[in-house]
Parts: structure tokens; sequence; C-alpha cells
């Protein structure tokens, strides 16, 4: 982050003082006004519900172009990275900034594999909760009690205990994830297998039972990876923001996770997948689109296209173009044709040449296709977004480990505009009305 020659001056009407303010400039993307100095200079502060155009940090990981459709993490394509990588070598490279050669990766892998178990005393917190549970709720609540189990990697100003809690969270997050979802389905729990690929050993996990062997599909393997890989970070999103926020008051890093992971259950946000196929399954078939589609644009109905807009991305989400091909890939491999499938392109179609969403920027995210893939891999519904969270944990953890190193980092505190009552005095509850 550098400071330019440039400011911007800012004219008090009613007072006819004016404030210079400083812009900056990061490595690409728009320059940004410092405004950090505005309060105690000119006794206002800014009003920015939904932080549309406030930066809260300076960030390394994760660069978004939105008008272009360009999604770099630390500096490299997702479409490469989806193509050419795999989901540890990103998780390597989100976390520690370059990707690992061939030693380092090894390394990595075993390093993050050695702590894909979890303490058995964890298994039992499981069955306090309802079969019928919803995952997220599960893993919020489990992932949070992570913090009561390993007291080794909990001084968050050692570097070291950092990342032993970053990766102890990189190889749960899949197990916790099974077991949630091997709970309500009434199975045993499957241990992780160390033989196998982060990918692989979640399936496994997921899917194999004690019974019989487990066989991967190195088709469905690779699917899943390349979800995770779409999924690890997506800059200061909602979820991301609330990790940032968590840990800036010096909080466990598991507490800020399970707060992550709290975030991204909303509908608006890692929930959307889950909404998408709930929406495609309501309108049931083709013919019924146009319907559907003007009871979107009718604002009284408050019907929204799921799986579509997005408050960064005002062009195509380069992960949805990735991830279209990957539904058509797992389906074609399954021998599945699914009718929502059907639905889903059509209704894709239509929108991209509605002038209501053309007008509005409104495109498919990374969620319009996701939804499909998962249901043809055989999730239920309900996990979508636990398996979103498992993979942005990574995102989540690696923000949360910058934040820390960061010397301008504070305790996120955002101000308010008051609008309630001025001070009145007390009314005695016999005279109150
Ligand atoms: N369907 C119909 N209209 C929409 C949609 C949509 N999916 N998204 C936005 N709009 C319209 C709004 O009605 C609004 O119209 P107006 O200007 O006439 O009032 C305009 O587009 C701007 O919408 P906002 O809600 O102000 O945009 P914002 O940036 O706050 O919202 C969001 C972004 C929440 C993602 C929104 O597009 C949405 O609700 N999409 C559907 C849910 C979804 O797919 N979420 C996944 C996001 S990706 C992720 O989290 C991984």
């Amino acid at each position: 982050m550098t400071q330019t020659k440039s400011s911007v001056t800012l004219v008090d009407n009613q007072s006819g003082k004016k404030y210079e303010l400083p812009v900056l400039s990061g490595a690409i993307g728009p320059q940004v006004i410092d405004v950090r100095k505005l309060y105690t200079d000119s006794g206002y502060f800014t009003y920015d519900p939904g932080y549309t155009s406030t930066g809260a940090c300076k960030s390394k990981i994760t660069y978004i172009d939105g008008d272009e459709g360009v999604l770099l993490h630390r500096g490299y394509a997702i479409e490469d990275l989806a193509e050419h990588s795999d989901f540890m070598e990103v998780a390597y490279l989100i976390l520690k900034g370059e990707l690992p050669n061939k030693a380092e990766k090894a390394k990595f892998e075993r390093d993050v594999t050695l702590h894909t178990m979890l303490h058995e005393q964890i298994n039992r917190f499981f069955s306090g909760f309802r079969r019928d549970a919803h995952p997220m709720a599960v893993m919020c609540g489990v992932v949070g009690a992570l913090s009561a189990f390993y007291h080794d990697s909990l001084d968050i100003s050692d570097p070291h205990q950092r990342m032993i809690a970053s990766y102890r969270l990189i190889a749960k997050m899949p197990t916790i994830a099974a077991m949630a979802y091997k709970y309500s389905i009434g199975q045993p729990f499957m241990y992780p297998r160390n033989d196998l690929g982060y990918a692989e050993n979640f399936l496994q996990m997921t899917f194999g039972v004690p019974c019989e062997p487990y066989k991967p599909n190195p088709v469905l393997s690779k699917a899943m990876d390349k979800i995770f890989i779409l999924h690890a970070d997506h800059e200061q999103n909602a979820s991301t923001s609330t990790v940032r926020l968590a840990g800036s008051s010096g909080a466990n890093p598991f507490a800020c996770i399970a707060a992550g992971i709290a975030t991204l259950w909303g509908p608006a946000h890692g929930g959307a997948n889950e909404a998408v196929l709930k929406m495609l399954a309501e309108i049931g078939s083709k013919d019924r689109i146009p319907e559907f589609i003007k009871r979107v644009k009718d604002k009284n109905e408050g019907v929204r296209l799921m799986g579509f807009g997005h408050r960064v991305y005002k062009n195509y989400d380069p992960r949805a173009k990735v991830m279209s091909a990957t539904c058509k890939a797992v389906l074609g491999e399954l021998g599945v044709s699914d009718p929502l499938l059907e639905i889903a392109v059509e209704l894709e179609r239509i929108a991209l040449q509605d002038e209501y969403f053309v007008s509005k920027k409104l495109y498919p995210n990374v969620d319009f296709y996701s939804g499909i893939i998962l249901k043809a891999m055989g999730f239920p519904v309900a996990m979508f977004t636990a398996l979103f969270a498992l993979a942005r944990t990574v995102g989540w953890i690696a923000q949360w480990n910058e934040m820390i190193e960061d010397p301008e980092q504070k305790i996120g505190r955002p101000r308010q505009l008051y609008t309630g009552a001025s001070k009145r005095p007390f009314v005695a509850i016999e005279k109150r009305a």
C-alpha cells in the first residue's frame, strides 16, 4: 500500500472548512481515500451500511475485479488454479503466499494430514445434537468446541502456534463435516484415511461404510477437489469479515472460524446453493420459467433469482464458468440426467438476455451450478453449505493470520448514525401510559 501524491478535498458547506484526505493505492484495483483521521480532524464519520464503499483492511491474499470477472489468489487466476492445481496446493498458496515446490508441497500435505483425526472426546459431543440438526448448526458448535480441546495452539502472538491452529482447522474440517452427515443419517463415523488425498478422504468419510472397502472415483474426487478450490477464498466477504472482526479482539481462532461458519450459513451468502435447488424444484419445468421470471421482476413478490447477482461481480463470476463445466463432467460420469440442470441452463439463458438482469448486471454466481453437482454426487441439500465452510476455512484462517500479523490491525469497531431518542427523564412505571 502506498500513499499517492493525490488527495481528495472534503468541503464542509456549513463551516466552509476544507479537509485533505490522502489517497492510497494498492498493487492493482481502485485507489482508496484514507479516512482514518477524518473523525479526529473533522468530527464527522462515514455512513456506509453493508460496507459497499469501505475497505476495512489491506490484504495480499485475493484480488477481485468484479466488472471484468477476475479472481486472483496471490496473483494466480482462479481458472488456472482450478485447471492445473489441487486444493492442498491452493491452500498452501493462500496461506503462505507462494506456490510450493515439490518438497514443500509434500511436507505441507503430511503436516496437515497428521491432524485429520479429532480428539476422541469430540466424537461424544455429536451425540448431544438432534439427528435432524442442520449440519451448519453442528459444524458451528463443534468447531467452536475445538477451542476447548487444543490448548497448545492458543497463543495467537506465536506464529508457530497460529500455524498449528491453521493446520488443525484445515485438516479437521472434512472430518467434522463428514461426521455431521453420518450423524444425521445414523451411520457410524468413518475415521480419516491419511493414505488418501484431501478430497478423496472427505468422500471416503462421507460415503464410505465400515463394512465395505471404499473405492474412490477419480472423476468425482477431482470434481470435489475443484469445488474446494473454487470456494477457498473470496476476499472480504461477510463471513471472512466476520472472522477478521472476531479475531481483532484477540479471540480464540477456533471460535473465530465458528463465527465465520455462522455467517456463511445465511441464504444471501453460502446458503445460496441450497436456495438455488429449492428454487429450481419450485419452478419444476422449463415452461414455467417465464412465469417465475415475471415474479422475480415484480418487487412486491419479494422473489430473487437465487444463484444470480453478487455484491462485487458485475460480470460473469469466473468460478461459475468452471462450476458449470464441472457440473456437466460430473453428470456425464455418473450418467445422471437431472431435469433441474435443464431448468438451470434454460433459466440462465433467458436471464442473460432479459433487460432486468442485464441492466442490473446480474450474472450467475458460483452457487448457480454447485448445488446440482453436489446433489448428483449424493450430498443432501443441507450439506451444501457445510462443504462451502470446509473449503472456505483455508481463506478464513489465512485472512485471520494476515490480520494478526498486520501492525496496523486494531480491534474492529464500526461507528453508527444514532437515530433513537435523545436524552429524556426516566418515567416511573405508575406514571407510564
Ligand atoms: N434476483 C433478482 N433481483 C436481484 C438479484 C437477484 N438474485 N440480486 C440483486 N437483485 C436486484 C435487487 O432487487 C436490486 O434492485 P433495485 O436496484 O431495483 O432495488 C439490485 O439488483 C441490487 O441488489 P442488491 O440486493 O442491492 O445488491 P447486493 O450487492 O446488496 O446483493 C446479493 C448481492 C445478496 C448476492 C444479491 O445479488 C442476491 O440476493 N442474490 C441471490 C442470492 C445469491 O445467489 N447469493 C450468493 C452470493 S455468492 C456467495 O455468497 C458465494
